[in-house]
């Protein structure tokens, strides 16, 4: 038996879903670069291609997006459970709460489609209905001339995004629909390979993306770049949290040992959105001397910028508020989750791995 701290070269699943190359930076969803996606193709449409296995027709377009529409509104029980939670509760917490109670016998084994789309459907209403709610703000119901992105935006500020805003979203939405064996990624596959239902799966991927070296890092760039502030204190900033042992946030990829693809096409749309701003160009700042000296304290370990620091750069660019990072990836990253849910469930063996005991042996019985 192989053992490897993190599962890391173990492969425990087939998919047609998505593949991530690392070695490459290459990334596919169901046989499309996810960057030419991000460009050229909706949410809606790619969530159609990720569920369906091809990108949809006008009317199966259509059909979805409508679909989507009737959705999003929250239940008034959902209402009152976040009405009740204590107002010092996490987004993301409140999120795997709400979605826990939307677990009703609707969301049965084995999972379907329509429980994809409602689940992806609702999300951004629970986060920008607590959102407002932190932040002393009356709820903005969803707004049913407004496609997914467009409508999450405008429900957090009251406000039609302009084109741009939505375009640079859309684009962070598309690359993070989708990222292969990642920890919440198999942690619903494990829940489903259960039999249990598509519910417990996502609260379990909501419960992973909650972690800080998983889903948490975009507002631990947003702290950073605070922090820095201005180009002179980069160096010193960075030198002195490598000094002590620190990760920096927003570099370094468990798979990626080259450019993350995303990042890079993320850096392109935040280039075309923020031109010349100053807090652009600090940003730029900070990764080149951040790599500089990577280089330096971790030589060898080919440790690049991630998806996590150009979404800041995306998120910043659009103001979005750090707190809502993390939960924004969830609200793209749930259609992953779900087809991997589908998928797993087609062709299902629970997942039963061995552990290395590692303590003492008691003495044989006389
Ligand atoms: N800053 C400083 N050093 C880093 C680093 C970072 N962001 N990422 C990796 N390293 C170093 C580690 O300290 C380690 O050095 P060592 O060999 O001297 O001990 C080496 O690179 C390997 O690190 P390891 O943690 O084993 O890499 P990993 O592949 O398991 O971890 C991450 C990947 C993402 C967990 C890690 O890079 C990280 O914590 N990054 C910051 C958080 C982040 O941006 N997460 C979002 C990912 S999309």
């Amino acid at each position: 038996m192989t053992y490897t701290k993190g599962l890391e070269g173990i492969v425990a699943a087939e998919t047609k879903v998505g593949h991530v190359d690392g070695g490459k930076g290459q990334l596919i969803y169901r046989g499309h670069w996810a960057k030419d996606l991000a460009i050229h193709y909706t949410f809606e449409e790619v969530a159609y291609l990720i569920w369906h296995d091809s990108l949809p027709n006008s009317k199966e377009l259509a059909e979805l997006k409508e679909r989507m529409k009737k959705e999003r509104k929250l239940p008034s029980y959902i209402l009152t459970i976040m009405d009740n939670l204590p107002q010092n509760t996490e987004s993301m917490s409140v999120l795997r709460t709400c979605i826990s109670a939307l677990g009703d016998s609707s969301y049965s084994w084995p999972p379907t489609i329509d429980q994809a789309i409602k689940l992806t459907s609702i999300t951004p209403t629970i986060i920008a209905y607590w959102f407002r709610k932190q932040n002393g703000l009356d709820y903005i119901a969803p707004n049913e001339n407004l496609d997914h992105v467009a409508n999450y935006m405008y429900m957090i500020t009251g406000e039609v995004p302009t084109q741009n805003s939505v375009k640079s979203l859309s684009a962070y939405f598309v690359l993070t629909i989708e990222h292969g064996m990642n920890a919440s990624t198999f942690s619903s596959r494990v829940v489903s390979s259960t039999e249990s239902d598509m519910v417990s799966a996502i609260c379990a991927s909501i419960g992973a993306m909650k972690g800080p070296l998983h889903g948490g890092a975009p507002s631990g760039v947003i702290d950073m770049l605070e922090e820095i502030g201005s180009e002179d204190n980069i160096e010193p900033w960075v030198r002195e949290k490598l000094e002590n042992g620190q990760k920096i946030m927003g570099f370094g990829h468990r798979v990626y040992k080259t450019h993350d693809p995303r990042a890079e096409a993320l850096k392109v749309v935040s280039e075309q959105i923020a031109g010349s701003d100053n807090w652009f160009k600090l940003i730029l700042q900070i990764e080149e001397v951040t790599l500089k000296l990577l280089r330096e304290y971790k030589p060898g370990r080919e440790i690049y910028t991630n998806v996590e620091y150009f979404a800041a750069a995306v998120m910043k660019s659009i103001n979005l508020p750090a707190d809502l990072f993390t939960p924004t990836f969830t609200a793209s990253r749930i259609v992953g989750w779900t087809a991997h849910v589908l998928e797993q469930s087609a062709d299902n063996r629970i997942y039963r791995p061995e552990s290395h005991y590692t303590g003492l042996i008691p003495e044989a019985v006389k």
